[in-house]
């Protein structure tokens, strides 16, 4: 049989599902609006199309800068917006501080499961990373007091310290010769380096050597674009066997791969290959590995989870900060005065300093208002009777609150 004819009785057997879905649910939905009279009414929205809901407007305007999109639409419905995607996919959109918060903190346990997007279950991904698990999760409670430990401010002073004094070290080198810095680079060096010792005592990027860390970026970028970009199997669950063959979805699976290979093959493996103690996080790790409380993989992911977690944030936030001080001369003079004053001809900021750096701290607190690293924070119903703002949000919907 020819891959045209495969693809036909694909075609076929997708309309087919397709109809009976459609079918099946306006059944239902008939069944269900007759029983659910005494629930109070689901949040406004926009009415969206047949079949598709609101999908245009997800693939479209909400794709570049999602949080500004959504802050129009609660313009036009209010702090709470709902939103249904393809045929399966229900969202309810939360932009007020009162909301969110009814929803983060009052309704905490009825939002404790994350949303999961079909690309992040690639090679089993979202059932072990932090990032995708439940709070109510064994693993995700391990894994975060494990996190409290191992970053405590006395943990990470000594390695903050020293990457702080080498960025210092690199900036003046460029100064010296002429060079310009690249603050991307150098942030996102010093940032990676910061995590990779404290979870594993080695550095993954040499500032001064721009090809080595291009080889531990190539690893990570091609992952976040993919994530970065809507799965059409989420809104149409039926596409998602070509979306595996053809899609993002297999594309994740190939650069996941490589990353988890990295961390396997050069971080673990070499470290169970050593005997020394290096008394740090993948120390702890393996030794509950041998009590057969984690697994080799779970310990892959979570290490994966902390790079990519760790990587764009930070860099991106210090970004924009650089980016808003040079958009106000003025407010750079004012940095500049406050770390003369305080700090004198002290080389670089310590943790110590920031209580007396009033000025900087509010130019850091601003660029994350204004520039929000990570701005929305999605979350899953898993409770059966739930309401935020007044609405019934029915379990199953995707809660996203745009910070
Ligand atoms: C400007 C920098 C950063 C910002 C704005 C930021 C923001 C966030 C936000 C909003 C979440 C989601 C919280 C939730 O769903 O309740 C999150 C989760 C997380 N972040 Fe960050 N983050 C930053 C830097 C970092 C760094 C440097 C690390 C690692 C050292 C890190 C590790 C994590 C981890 C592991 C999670 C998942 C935690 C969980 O499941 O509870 N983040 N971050």
């Amino acid at each position: 049989m020819g891959f045209s004819v495969l693809l036909a009785a694909y075609t076929v057997t997708l309309l087919l599902a397709f109809t009976i879905a459609t079918l099946h649910r306006s059944i239902q939905s008939k069944r269900t609006s007759a029983t659910a009279l005494n629930k109070p009414a689901p949040p406004p929205g926009p009415a969206g199309y047949p079949l598709l809901g609101s999908l245009l407007y997800v693939i479209g305007p909400l794709r570049h800068n999602p949080h500004r999109s959504l802050v129009a639409l609660a313009k036009a419905h209010g702090p709470i917006v709902y939103l249904r995607l393809g045929l399966t996919r229900a969202m309810a959109v939360v932009s007020s501080a009162a909301v969110a918060h009814e929803a983060l903190v009052k309704n905490d346990a009825a939002l404790a499961a994350r949303l999961v997007p079909d690309n992040v279950r690639a090679l089993s991904y979202g059932a072990t990373s932090m990032v995708f698990l439940p709070s109510s999760d064994q693993l995700w409670r391990q894994l975060r007091v494990l996190i409290g430990a191992g970053f405590s401010s006395s943990q990470i002073r000594p390695v903050l310290e020293r990457r702080a004094g080498q960025l210092a070290e690199h900036v003046r080198a460029c100064a010296g010769s002429g060079r310009p810095v690249n603050i991307r680079e150098a942030v996102n060096g010093t940032v990676l380096n910061v995590v990779s010792n404290v979870l594993f005592s080695e550095d993954v990027v040499d500032l001064r050597e721009q090809q080595k860390a291009q080889t531990f970026k190539s690893l990570v970028v091609p992952v976040l674009e993919e994530w970065s970009k809507p799965s059409v199997s989420d809104a149409f669950p039926f596409l998602a066997p070509l979306e595996h063959l053809l899609g993002s979805r297999r594309r994740i699976s190939t650069h996941l791969a490589k990353l988890f290979r990295f961390f396997d093959e050069v971080i673990i493996e070499k470290r169970l290959a050593c005997c020394e103690k290096h008394n740090d996080i993948l120390d702890v790790l393996l030794s509950r590995m041998a009590m057969a409380k984690l697994t080799r993989q779970q310990i892959t992911t979570f290490i994966t989870d902390m790079f990519i977690a760790a990587s764009d944030t930070s860099t991106v936030t210090v970004q924009w900060a650089m980016a808003e001080l040079l958009r106000h001369p003025e407010k750079m003079k004012k940095v500049n005065a406050e770390l003369a004053e305080k700090l004198g001809s002290k080389d670089f900021v310590t943790e110590s300093d920031l209580s007396e750096l009033p000025y900087l701290h509010a130019v850091v607190k601003e660029t994350l208002r204004l520039h929000p690293a990570v701005p929305l924070i999605p979350r899953e119903v898993v409770a059966d009777d739930m309401s935020l703002g007044g609405f019934h949000v029915p379990k199953g919907t995707g809660v996203i609150v745009n910070l």
